[in-house]
């Protein structure tokens, strides 16, 4: 039916399933759809030429705005933490709170740095943050179909906007849940606002923001993106869920990880550093 599901990165532990979600989506029409991604490794490049790609948290650490000792610190925490995160030998229950413990030291740290708001497009600019291939088409199909993007991350909100600002997809129908710096007067950084998103706490963010999703309610098609099993809770506040396809990118540790992506994600894409799967979706149901 869609030849890029015949792509060597694909795997589908039901690909009738996957079918058959498809087509009911297509017969409901694009005007019931709506996009919920994930924004790092996921809208973002896991690696280019062999090197990673950074995070929105690895944009800053690796940027001027950050002091050395603060640099070293910084890269501890991910030596420490990110191998919790992708490790599937521990349960979710046991890598929370060590999750939390990341995202809070890492966000104190950065706190720490006096970061000034004007800094920020800079640090992207000199960065090698990289949308994956094909997203020019991703966010402007998405735009000229009036189809509502949701990008909900773990990352930081301040970044991850310039990252689209500079690519020039930040359309009017994207929509972004994250975790949003607080500036004081003089334009220092000085505390994130809200309630903390991490990995694993996806659920609760969605629970926190039900006026969204209930602006939504005529669209309860959800095509979901990511990259990591805390992604598949990002639809979690979708009302009168019809259809869900969820896509997932296995970026690292796919031997490891790849049966547990296929029993929950329908569609998995393995070391796939491009868009072209999603939008061959989306170009199928628009
Ligand atoms: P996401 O929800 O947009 O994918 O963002 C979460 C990613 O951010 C997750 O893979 C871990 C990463 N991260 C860092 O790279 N450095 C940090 O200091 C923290 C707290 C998270
Ligand atoms: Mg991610």
């Amino acid at each position: 039916m869609i030849a890029e599901l015949s792509n060597p990165s694909v795997l589908m532990k039901d690909p009738v399933r996957v079918q058959e979600i498809l087509q009911s989506m297509k017969k409901a029409g694009s005007n019931t759809l709506q996009v919920i991604s994930d924004f790092d490794m996921t809208l973002t490049r896991f690696a280019y030429n062999g090197k990673r790609c950074p995070t929105c948290h690895n944009i800053l650490d690796n940027s001027k705005l950050i002091s050395s000792d603060c640099k070293d610190m910084l890269k501890e925490l991910l030596d420490t933490y990110y191998p919790i995160e992708i490790d599937c030998s521990r349960s979710v229950e046991e890598k929370l709170p060590l999750m939390v413990e990341w995202w809070t030291k890492a966000h104190d740290l950065l706190v720490e740095q006096k970061i000034r708001k004007e800094m920020l497009s800079t640090a992207v600019q000199e960065s090698e943050a990289m949308l994956r291939e094909g997203y020019e088409f991703f966010f402007n199909h998405l735009h000229e179909h009036s189809i509502p993007l949701l990008i909900f991350s773990a990352g930081i909100g301040d970044i991850l906007e310039e990252v689209i600002r500079q690519a020039g997809v930040f359309h009017s129908n994207v929509n972004v849940f994250s975790n949003y710096m607080d500036f004081d007067d003089s334009g220092v950084l000085k505390a994130f606002k809200g309630e903390l998103i991490h990995i694993y706490n996806k659920r609760e963010g969605a629970m926190l923001n039900t006026g969204h999703f209930q602006e939504l309610r005529t669209r309860p098609n959800v095509l979901l993106m990511g990259d990591s099993l805390g992604d598949l809770n990002m639809a979690d506040g979708v009302q009168d869920m019809e259809n869900i396809l969820k896509i997932g990118y296995l970026n690292d540790k796919v031997e490891e990880r790849k049966q547990s992506y296929l029993n929950l994600y329908d569609v998995v894409l393995i070391n796939d550093e491009t868009l072209e799967v999603p939008n061959a979706l989306l170009l199928y149901l628009t």
